[in-house]
């Protein structure tokens, strides 16, 4: 069964304590939290404060994407505002070993995020270092993007990659995750399903989470 980690970049944010609320009820375990900084992607979405503002009101795993340049510099701001998974990007770490181990050291899972056009085999000499990868479906930046079918077979290469490497790792899909789509993920080896317009879109976005979990 996958974990579902509902993407707040898609949610109400006149009522976030109604969406966090709503998540809390559900079978999710995960919530979704993308900062974007306008320069590593062309957009900007929100920070510390409202991560902080959530993590009191909600006690599931606060997985944070962090899609900005020099993650490093503010892991520890990270931490302080309650992430438990911290997330950063391959092509925006030239020194990547060590940006894993800060977040470790902090006390977070540590994950990589990878474009959709970066190599698998970028990874193989530092999947070691790695709690999480979180494997992107779409051009990171927005919400509401379609899946890229090519993901499927990244997938899998990643899947095999962590078998042989450092079984344990968990294999994240972020982007364009739908109800149609879902079950050919999972099969395909990934163990977290990140969805933001297909949950809080949903007319009932508890059974659609519910949905997700048992495809
Ligand atoms: C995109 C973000 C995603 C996004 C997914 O840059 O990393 O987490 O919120 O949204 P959906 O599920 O709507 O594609
Ligand atoms: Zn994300």
């Amino acid at each position: 069964m996958p974990i579902i980690a509902p993407s707040f970049l898609a949610s109400d944010f006149l009522h976030l304590a109604d969406e966090v609320a709503m998540v809390n009820e559900s079978d999710a375990e995960w919530l979704h939290l993308d900062v974007m900084d306008g320069r590593f992607v062309p957009n900007i979405s929100f920070g510390l404060p409202v991560i902080e503002a959530i993590r009191t009101a909600t006690n599931k795993v606060c997985d944070v994407h962090l899609m900005i340049e020099e993650p490093g510099k503010y892991a520890e701001a990270f931490k302080n505002a309650g992430a438990d998974n911290l997330c950063v990007h391959i092509e925006a770490c030239p020194h990547l070993h060590r940006n894993l181990q800060q977040i470790k050291s902090l006390g977070m899972r540590a994950g990589i995020a990878v474009n959709p056009h970066t190599p698998i085999s970028l990874l193989s000499d530092i999947i070691h270092e790695a709690d999480l990868v979180n494997l992107m479906s779409v051009n990171p930046g927005f919400g509401g993007q379609q899946f890229i079918p090519y993901t499927l077979e990244k997938i899998k290469q990643l899947r095999r990659l962590i078998d042989e490497r450092k079984p344990g790792v968990l294999i994240e899909i972020d982007g364009g995750v739908t109800l149609d789509n879902a079950a050919e993920i999972v099969a395909a080896g990934a163990n977290v399903l990140v969805a933001g317009n297909t949950v809080f879109k949903a007319k009932d976005p508890k059974a659609v989470i519910r949905k997700l979990r048992d495809i």
